[in-house]
């Protein structure tokens, strides 16, 4: 039986990416801080034909996520797929005077990926097999205004991963980042929830085809690869102009 282990399984990519591997019959360590929720993730897992293990974790703890990858890997044997799919939105607090807001994300999104993943790396390499996910963002090929904090986790993730992947394929690790552009999950408030959006299952049905394919990065759905190549060839004051017109007022 494979097993895979995810955090931020409570809710959205998370969650539907969860009860997509329990359909497989997967081993699944689902993993987030409400632990009530956890709990009916798990009851749709087992009921789906997987073999749901439920942990209580912060992200940003990182001697707890040791601590739990290690009792996943002793409570199921071994480990094939780690996910970090935890994460949180929000603007900068660009004028509040006060480093929290931002430190927050930057905290959660890019030191909750390395918390979560690196415990696993030893197995993986000693087993010679597995493969680690990160769940990055179409917002890490383009800044969003004041959403510096978000944009720039997904870009150091994404290039964290660019760095690890030769290095692990050596050892058959394979390392997939996942980009998506909006999906309905409730991370997307506001006047982003204007755009069209990919349901969290047909998403997290796609996901699991393209770790399986071991890409390095996949950006979905498709239309956004060529919304990323556009604004990579746009002008720099005609993106500013454009992305303000888009997500309208400045936050202040
Ligand atoms: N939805 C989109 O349009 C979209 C687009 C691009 C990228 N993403 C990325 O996809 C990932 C999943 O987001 P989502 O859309 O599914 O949003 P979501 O529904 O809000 O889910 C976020 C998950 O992360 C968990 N989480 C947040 N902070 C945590 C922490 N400190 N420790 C442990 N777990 C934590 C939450 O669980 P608890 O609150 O229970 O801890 C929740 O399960 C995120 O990394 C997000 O940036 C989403």
């Amino acid at each position: 039986m494979k097993k895979v282990f995810i955090t931020g399984a409570s809710s959205g990519i998370g969650k539907a990416l969860a009860l997509a591997y329990a359909k497989r019959g997967y081993s699944v360590g689902l993993t987030a801080r409400r632990e009530d929720i956890l709990q009916d993730v798990a009851q749709a897992c087992e009921k789906l034909g997987g073999i749901p293990f439920v942990y209580q974790l912060d992200v940003q703890d990182a001697e707890k996520c040791k601590s739990v990858a290690d009792q996943f890997m002793a409570d199921t044997g071994s480990i094939d797929i780690a996910i970090a799919n935890a994460g949180i939105g929000g603007d900068d607090g660009l004028f509040s005077g006060d480093s929290n807001q931002i430190n927050t994300i930057l905290s959660t999104n890019i030191l909750g990926v390395t918390n979560t993943l690196i415990p696993f790396i030893p197995a993986m390499k000693a087993q010679n097999s597995g493969a680690l996910v990160c769940i990055s963002s179409v917002a890490s090929f383009m800044p969003l205004p004041f959403h510096g904090g978000y944009s720039s986790s997904k870009i150091a993730i994404r290039m964290i991963f660019d760095s690890w992947r030769p290095t692990l394929q050596k050892y058959m690790i394979k390392t997939v980042s996942i980009c998506p552009g909006f999906v309905d999950t409730p991370i997307v408030k506001g006047p982003a929830r204007r755009f069209p959006m990919k349901s969290a299952e047909d998403a997290a049905e796609q996901f699991l085809k393209v770790i399986d394919l071991g890409y390095s990065t996949y950006i979905y759905p498709w239309p956004y690869r060529i919304l990323v190549l556009i604004v990579q060839l746009t002008p720099e004051r005609f993106y500013n102009w454009l992305i303000k017109k888009m997500f309208g007022k400045p936050i202040t």
